[in-house]
């Protein structure tokens, strides 16, 4: 309890809303059985993201209060500007409106077509920016990964083997930057260590190639390398993020994970040629320089709320809520992807329910399951999302496993909350075969899971 006990009080609340189980069958129905066309107002515990979710602080709504809204060169941009560089290390620092707008900039800079991207895992959007920029994105994630059940600490890491042999090898050339997201995202919210950040260095100095990190959730990785990796149990999560951004060349990031705010983003560089070529993009396409899509009022929030997102008290209360309801599925028969991460967890849907075939898609149907159950709002990360499909749906190639994950917002829900959720899953695993499976009825080229339609088996 110690441990887990948050460094704050809560003063401005949000009702949530309980429909009932007819309600939320027809809300399902109505939204073509995907999560992401349920209204808000449907949904009693939203764990679809983490990322504009989160709780801001009484200190940080009045910073926004003081938010400058002049056109170029505000007061708000100065503070966030040195806030950025002081954790960076960068000298150049770009404001963006979120991180994809970030990606879109940054790739459209750096990446030729016909050149790789590597990374230890794309996200979503950054899978998708790397081709709109003509380029190839390449996933080299460690071997331990693929152990769901390990507790290996840093899963997340890359593949350095794999990164070295690509770096060396006949298409050594088209490798036109390597990606390092942390924490790793794409793959149970696994966290990278500081050794294999060092190395990756190595090798992408050896062989010239620029090294950028994906940083959205840069604390939640220093926290986890302060806990788990040996020589920085002395550091503070501030010191590790800003080693972990020394050692790269640049940094893309999402400010709306920890930036502790609705919105937000920025890119970090060192390069002067590539900060003007991105600055110019960024001013025709985003906003100028000095504020890149975000309201001055914006700027002091995330100011703010990258001082509040290194606290130590506050991490290590977030990491114990995650593990905490980790224990509780444990308890109940429910497997997550081991260790806990801090801003998510991942549920084996895979092996809750056998009786459905990934092209049945378990992980959405458990998710569907969790909203007529619970009115609890998750995310597939399976076949649905992963899988490789024809013309007509079909699935050709499964993904390597069927996960949902539960996105734990930012101070916004309690350890009552959390309780509720794996209560709500507890009676799904006392009787998984009534789950049924699902059938897609129409989907997009791109990006499939945010516009997918389905129906039940
Ligand atoms: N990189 C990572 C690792 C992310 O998790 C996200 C967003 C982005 C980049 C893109 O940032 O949303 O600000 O444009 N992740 C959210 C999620 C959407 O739910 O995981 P964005």
């Amino acid at each position: 309890v110690r441990k887990a006990l948050p460094p704050y009080r809560i003063k401005v609340v949000e009702p949530i809303p309980f429909l009932t189980a007819e309600e939320r069958r027809r809300a399902l129905a109505d939204a073509g059985y995907n999560p992401f066309n349920l209204r808000a107002d449907q949904i009693t515990i939203d764990l679809l993201s983490d990322s504009g979710t989160g709780a801001t602080s009484a200190a940080q709504e009045a910073a926004a209060a003081l938010g400058d809204e002049s056109y170029a060169g505000a007061r708000s941009w100065f503070r966030f500007r040195d806030e950025v560089r002081d954790l960076t290390g960068y000298p150049r620092i770009l404001p963006v409106h979120q991180g994809r707008a970030g990606e879109r900039v940054l790739f459209g800079s750096l990446l030729k077509p016909g050149q790789i991207c590597i990374s230890n895992t794309h996200f979503d959007t950054t899978h998708a920016n790397v081709l709109l920029a003509g380029a190839e994105p390449r996933d080299l994630p460690c071997n331990e990964a693929a152990d769901l059940d390990s507790d290996e600490p840093f899963k997340g890491n890359i593949d350095l083997a794999a990164l070295e042999r690509t770096l060396a090898g006949p298409e050594g050339h088209r490798v036109g930057l390597v990606l390092m997201t942390i924490t790793n995202n794409g793959l149970g919210a696994q966290p990278v260590s500081m050794a294999n950040l060092a190395a990756v260095r190595e090798l992408c100095r050896r062989h010239r190639v620029p090294f950028f990190l994906d940083a959205a959730r840069f604390a939640e990785n220093a926290w986890l390398v302060n806990q788990r990796e040996a020589g920085y149990g002395t550091w503070t999560p501030r010191q590790i993020a800003t080693r972990a951004f020394q050692l790269a060349d640049g940094c893309v990031v999402s400010l709306k994970k920890d930036g502790l705010a609705a919105i937000g983003g920025f890119i970090g560089l060192r390069d002067d040629e590539l900060h003007a070529a991105c600055e110019a993009n960024l001013i025709a396409t985003e906003g100028f320089s000095t504020y890149g899509g975000l309201a001055g009022h914006d700027l002091e929030r995330l100011t703010q709320g990258l001082r509040e997102v290194v606290d130590p008290a506050y991490l290590r209360a977030r990491a114990a809520s995650t593990e905490r309801l980790a224990e509780l599925l444990d308890d109940v028969g429910v497997d997550t992807v081991r260790p806990a991460g801090i801003h998510a967890l991942y549920l084996n849907a895979g092996r809750l329910l056998p009786h459905l075939s990934p092209r049945e898609f378990p992980g959405h149907a458990l998710g569907c399951q969790l909203f007529l159950d619970g009115g609890i709002r998750c995310a597939e990360l399976g076949s649905l999302y992963l899988g490789e499909m024809d013309e007509h749906h079909r699935l050709l190639t499964p993904a390597p496993f069927e996960l949902v994950r539960l996105a734990i917002p930012r101070r916004v829900y309690t350890d009552t909350h959390l309780e509720y959720v794996a209560a709500v899953l507890a009676d799904i695993a006392k009787d998984p075969e009534q789950v049924s499976g699902y059938r897609i009825v129409s989907a997009p080229p791109l990006l499939r899971h945010f516009k997918v339609r389905l129906e039940p088996l």
